[in-house]
C-alpha cells in the first residue's frame, strides 16, 4: 500500500485548520472544473493533511453549486487516501442532540441535480456504494473522539437533501418516519465520489438542531445552526488533531473495498 495521506473537507463553521506545520496552499488544476477552494497543505507530527473547505472561505457557495467532482479530483491529486468529512446536520432523533457527534454509516441521496459519477458515456463504470463509509477509518475517529472525550455515537444514517431551504414540517416527519437519524445538504455526492476515486470516506456529521419536527424545539434557522457550530467547530478540530497524530504512516486496506473500488467496476470493454 502507499503513503497514507488525510484529507479534510470541513464544512458550514470550517474553513481553516489551524495547527498544521508546513502550511502551504496549492492550486491544483482539475479537468472537472473548479474546486471550492484552494488546498492547505501540512503535517500533524509525520501525518500529511490535505485540507478543503467545502464552501469555500466565507462560504461563498451553496450546497447545490459546489462541484464535488474537482473537489474530490483534486484531493485525489494531491494523495489523499483517506478523507473525512465534517458536515452540520439536523437530527431526526430526540437522543441525538444539538453538539453530538455522529459517525453515521449509510447515506440516503435525495438529491436532484448534481453531476454524481465521474463515469459515463465511453466510459462506463458501476462501483459499489454498499458501505461507504470505511469502517477501520470510522473506527479511527472514534478513538480519536475518546481520547479528546467528545460526545459522539457510532452508527447512523444521514439523509442529503438538495436545499438550500430547509426541509417542510411533512418532510421532515416522513424522514423521521422512514428512520432517517439526521439531515444534511452535502455528504451525497461526495461519499460516492470518493468512492469512485478509490478514497476511503467517514463522515462526522455534527449535530446542529432537530430540523423542524420536534414540538420542543423551533424551525431551524441559520442562526442556531451557526450557533452550534461555533461550539462543534474547537471540537472537530481537537478531534481532527488527535486523529491525524495517531495515524498509520502506510494507507490501510479498506473492509470495505474502498481502496480496490474499481477493480470489479467498469464495464465499457478497453477497445472500444
Ligand atoms: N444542516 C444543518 N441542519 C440542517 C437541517 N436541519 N437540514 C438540512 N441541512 C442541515
Amino acid at each position: 500500500m502507499s503513503e497514507a495521506v488525510l484529507g479534510i473537507i470541513g464544512g458550514s463553521g470550517i474553513y481553516d485548520l489551524p495547527g498544521l506545520s508546513d502550511l502551504r496552499e496549492e492550486r491544483i488544476e482539475s479537468p472537472w472544473g473548479e474546486p471550492s477552494d484552494t488546498l492547505r497543505i501540512g503535517r500533524v507530527g509525520t501525518t500529511k493533511i490535505v485540507f478543503l473547505p467545502r464552501h469555500g472561505r466565507g462560504h461563498a457557495i451553496p450546497p447545490s453549486e459546489i462541484n464535488y467532482r474537482a473537489n474530490i479530483d483534486v484531493l485525489k491529486r494531491a494523495g489523499v487516501t483517506d478523507l473525512v468529512s465534517l458536515s452540520a446536520c439536523g437530527s431526526y432523533k430526540a437522543e441525538l442532540y444539538p453538539g453530538l457527534f455522529v459517525l453515521v454509516d449509510q447515506f440516503v441521496d435525495r438529491t436532484s441535480r448534481r453531476e454524481s459519477s465521474f463515469f459515463g458515456r465511453g466510459c462506463v463504470a458501476h462501483v459499489s456504494v454498499a458501505h461507504p463509509v470505511g469502517p477501520a477509518l470510522q473506527g479511527r475517529i472514534a478513538a480519536a473522539a475518546e481520547a479528546e472525550e467528545l460526545p459522539f455515537v457510532r452508527g447512523g444514517t444521514l439523509v442529503t437533501m438538495e436545499g438550500p431551504q430547509f426541509s417542510t414540517y411533512a418532510e421532515s416527519m416522513t424522514y423521521r418516519g422512514l428512520g432517517y437519524d439526521l439531515i444534511g445538504m452535502t455528504a451525497m455526492p461526495e461519499a460516492k465520489l470518493a468512492r469512485e476515486a478509490e478514497i476511503t470516506y467517514a463522515t462526522v456529521a455534527m449535530v446542529t438542531d432537530y430540523d423542524c419536527w420536534h414540538e420542543l424545539h423551533g424551525a431551524v434557522d441559520v442562526a442556531s445552526v451557526v450557533a452550534v457550530l461555533h461550539e462543534n467547530a474547537d471540537k472537530a478540530r481537537r478531534l481532527v488533531a488527535r486523529l491525524a497524530a495517531d495515524f498509520p504512516a502506510e494507507r490501510e486496506p479498506c473492509p470495505a473495498g474502498s481502496h480496490n473500488a474499481l477493480d470489479n467496476a467498469l464495464i465499457t470493454a478497453p477497445a472500444f
